[in-house]
């Protein structure tokens, strides 16, 4: 692309803008065109894109994609190769969800790979005889650990969507675990963040930890042959090695032998469920992205539907009457979530309603332009977060135009820290997603009721929100974050971003963002924001917290139908968005 290319369109976008503004109307932007002028640049390329947490698992995807595998092979080929290289999120043992635009289809599908809840699960499972929530045992014991889901939704996309063998994308992934990793810096910082948590399961410090229990340095050479066995068996057996197989009886014995709730039946019935995606419009626009038991695609919706109702970009990036009017949308959405969101297998949530324009309508007017509304007036006071979490998120395009955004997690940081011995994995804690009593806030403070409550066989609601944004039916963005409820809120900013600012991806990951959960009241910020506009916030009202960790990595690829530029976060280090610029054919 010529230099020049994009400070045209820019240019042009901009007098566009200026008209359309006088009319008093918002638009849309263009599509995320590089400009050289720009302060932060994504990676170019022509032939396919692979975006993720960690550059080694990022560039298994792009081989997959430059040897002519299709967006769904290259998603899977990653997804496993970060179950070795990223351990604290990266998973066997955990759960997530797919959406997938396929591009001769003109189809996108969403494979909801959600944990679900052991048949013994109940309603009070994590109550204590004094009545009260017992945080340690909903997030630090076997009974955390939802029955996994991310075997077979990998699988399940490999061999409806992709072009490969399962044992042809997996290979990576068991070379990687055999022959062992290079420990980066970034995952050596992880393993000893964690390594308190890791050595209370003797396989966990086995697998991640030094003999002595020490986490192992950087450039330490990291061998995982208990995972390379288990990986091997799910490539030549299929999924049945872990819901039926071997592994599966290494998962029983594991619960059997620690208290914990997953049972045969219960992995034998586990299966993952291709739903209809959740769908909006924002400024001419179309939105896809993952319906219940995620929250994530509703409410990205419901607050893109709100703020389409002001010229945001007249406004001005991350100006106090722009950010006023983001905490204002957040707080009412998250309300909602508390209220209406859970597993649509078994409580009925409103989409329909939620996503509507009107539902929109009456929450803008409800908004005060000048002042914050309290918490306390929008919906009952409840409290607040800390813990240090970890999911991860990836995006893939490939050159004919399909494209994955996947999320998927453990919950926490290397999950309940427990790992399954012999089977070389992780335990996820997404039991903790549930909402363990009415009112009490899980480890994100995140509230709920009746819609959330621990049900047998029941999927804790999600924030994950895998996006994918189209202009007229052609894909042009994909997205997505870690975060817990942070989620939504990120992958909100950057449709923002680029959207009503025409920042590209790169620029568009950046810039500092802001979050607002209903509850606590609380409104976080990162660095970067000016100490006028945090003035000129409090002064309407707005409590400000500067937040303890970033809001989101968001993992990112836009395409402007030509090129496809990607961006790796630069909140984590060890990220990398790999470009392909030709198919072997
Ligand atoms: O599904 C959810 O919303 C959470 N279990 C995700 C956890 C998460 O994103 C932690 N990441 N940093």
């Amino acid at each position: 692309m010529k230099p020049e290319h994009g400070h045209r369109l820019r240019l042009l976008a901009l007098s566009c803008w200026l008209v359309l503004g006088l009319a008093g109307r918002a638009l849309a932007a263009p599509p995320p065109i590089i400009d050289y002028a720009d302060r932060f640049h994504p990676v170019v390329g022509a032939a396919g894109m692979v975006v993720s947490q960690e550059a080694v698992a990022s560039r298994v995807g792009a081989d997959i994609l430059a040897r002519g595998g299709n967006a769904v092979d290259a998603a899977v080929a990653t997804g496993f190769a970060l179950t070795v290289t990223l351990p604290q999120a990266g998973n066997l043992g955990g759960g997530g969800f797919m959406l997938a635009h396929l591009k001769e289809q003109n189809q996108t599908i969403a494979i909801d790979y959600r944990e679900v809840a052991p048949r013994a699960a109940h309603r009070d499972l994590f109550v204590g005889a004094n009545g009260a929530v017992d945080p340690e045992l909903a997030r630090f014991s076997h009974r955390s650990a939802g029955v996994p889901g991310t075997v077979a939704g990998l699988a399940l996309a490999q061999k409806k969507y992709g072009t490969l063998s399962l044992a042809e994308v997996m290979a990576p992934a068991i070379a990687l675990a055999e022959k062992g990793i290079r420990v980066t810096r970034p995952l050596a910082f992880s393993l000893g963040e964690a390594a308190s948590r890791l050595r209370k399961s003797s396989a966990a410090a086995g697998y991640y930890l030094l003999p002595g229990g020490e986490p192992p340095p950087p450039g330490h050479r990291l061998q995982q042959p208990d995972l390379a066995r288990t990986l091997r068996q799910i490539a030549t057996q299929g999924p049945q090695a872990f819901y039926t197989g071997a592994v599966a009886a290494q998962i029983v014995a594991e619960m059997k032998a620690h208290d914990g709730l997953i049972t045969a039946q219960d992995l034998a019935e586990y299966q993952p469920v291709e739903r209809a995606p959740v769908t909006g419009t924002y400024r001419g626009y179309q939105v896809v992205a993952m319906p219940p038991p995620s929250s994530g695609g509703v409410h990205l919706i419901q607050m893109l539907n709100v703020l389409e109702g002001w010229n945001l970009a007249a406004l001005g990036h991350n100006s106090a009457a722009y950010l006023h009017r983001l905490i204002e949308t957040m707080r009412r959405a998250y309300a909602d979530r508390g209220e209406y969101l859970g597993d649509p297998d078994f409580v009925a949530v409103p989409v329909t309603e939620l996503t509507s324009k009107d539902h929109a309508a009456r929450l803008r007017a409800s908004i005060d332009l000048t002042h914050a509304t309290p918490s306390s007036a929008v919906a009952p006071t409840l409290k607040l977060p800390a813990e240090s979490p970890q999911t991860t998120h990836f995006s893939v395009w490939d050159a004919k135009g399909n494209v994955v955004s996947n999320t998927y997690t453990l919950n926490f940081s290397y999950g309940s820290g427990i790992a399954v011995a012999g089977a070389g994995f992780l335990l996820n804690n997404e039991m903790d997603d549930f909402s363990a009593q009415p009112g009490v806030p899980n480890a994100y403070g995140l509230v709920g009721g009746s819609a959330n409550a621990i049900e047998a066989r029941k999927r804790p609601l999600s924030s994950m929100t895998p996006t994918i944004l189209f202009k007229d039916g052609k894909p042009i963005l994909a997205t997505g974050s870690p975060g817990g409820p942070v989620i939504i809120t990120a992958v909100l900013q950057i449709v923002l971003n680029v959207v009503d600012f025409g920042m590209n991806v790169a620029d568009a990951a950046a810039q500092p963002r802001i979050h607002h959960q209903w509850q606590p009241d609380q409104v976080f910020y990162e660095t970067g924001l000016s100490p006028d506009t945090l003035t000129l916030l409090s002064g309407m009202g707005h409590t400000l917290v500067r937040s303890p960790r970033v809001l989101g990595r968001t993992q990112t690829i836009g395409s402007d139908g030509t090129l496809l530029y990607g961006a790796n976060d630069t909140r984590w280090p060890g990220g990398e968005a790999v470009a392909v610029e030709a198919i072997a054919r």
